[in-house]
């Protein structure tokens, strides 16, 4: 099965679902780039692809199991095809030392796979100075997990949001933004950011803030407070943030 795509601004329209496939997979790509600023361009895939590697991308793969051979191929195979959707020549994307992502100059974006799902998102730099993407199952997140990812008054504000909207499992769609949000924040900085140091907001209208402990910068703008969107969809916590360039407010 081939990835499907969606781009959210009309770079690059959806195509039609196939037949074939399973049928949430375009819908999900969809359902990605509509968290994303305008112009960002999502491929998803539901089912494996194999050979679909560039030169020199495998070579973290050596002793790799197959399940992981199979995950980072789809992901990289999403990000080809996100990348000529944008019209980009797709080159290698390597690796960098801490697992990010290389990408072409005047390209950002990022990479997620869970089970059942692979995606990759992918922005013009000039529009996004960076953006992160994460899908998890809609599943509880472990008792243990939540102890060591969500701080004291994040924990508090989830156990409100369970009173009212108790069908959404919310440790994981902060679990999930907290994941996007460093997948944004370490290609500019190049530094570790842990879980515990990063206050998140999230709505039920399917908003989120994440204010960091230091600023990233965007343009001669310092950010303190990182925006994005999380949805529920498929049996998948889709989360995504992003940094548009032209609604950085000046501090
Ligand atoms: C790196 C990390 C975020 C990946 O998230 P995950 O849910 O485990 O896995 P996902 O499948 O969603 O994402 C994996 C992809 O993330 C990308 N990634 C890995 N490290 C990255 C980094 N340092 N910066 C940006 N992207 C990175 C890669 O593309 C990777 O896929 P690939 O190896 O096939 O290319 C996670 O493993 C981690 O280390 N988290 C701790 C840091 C953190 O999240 N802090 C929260 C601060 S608010």
């Amino acid at each position: 099965m081939s990835p499907t795509a969606a781009s959210n601004g009309g770079m690059a329209s959806a195509p039609e679902e196939s037949t074939s496939g399973p049928s949430g997979n375009s819908a999900l790509a969809r359902a990605l780039a509509a968290l994303l600023p305008s112009g960002a361009v999502v491929v998803s895939a539901t089912e494996d692809v194999a050979g679909a590697l560039r030169p020199g991308e495998g070579d973290s793969l050596a002793r790799a199991v197959p399940s992981r051979v199979a995950e980072f191929t789809t992901g990289r195979s999403c990000a080809h095809h996100a990348l000529e959707l944008m019209g980009v020549p797709t080159a290698t994307i390597g690796r960098g030392g801490r697992g990010e992502p290389l990408w072409p100059g005047g390209v950002v974006g990022s990479i997620t796979h869970c089970e059942g799902l692979r995606a990759a998102a992918v922005a013009r730099a000039g529009d996004v100075a960076s953006l992160g993407i994460d899908a998890e199952p809609h599943l509880p997140l472990p008792e243990g997990v939540v102890d060591l990812t969500l701080t004291p008054p994040e924990r508090r504000r989830l156990a409100e949001l369970h009173r009212t909207v108790p069908d959404v499992a919310w440790g994981r769609v902060v679990f999930s933004l907290k994941e996007a949000v460093y997948k944004l924040w370490y290609p500019l900085r190049h530094e570790w950011l842990g879980f515990e140091e990063v206050d998140t907001v999230v709505n039920p209208d399917g908003t989120f803030a994440v204010a960091l402990p230091r600023p990233l910068g965007v343009g001669d703008q310092r950010v303190m407070t990182v925006h994005g969107r999380w949805a529920v969809t498929g049996g998948f916590v889709l989360t995504a943030a992003a940094l548009d360039c032209a609604k950085q407010p000046r501090l």
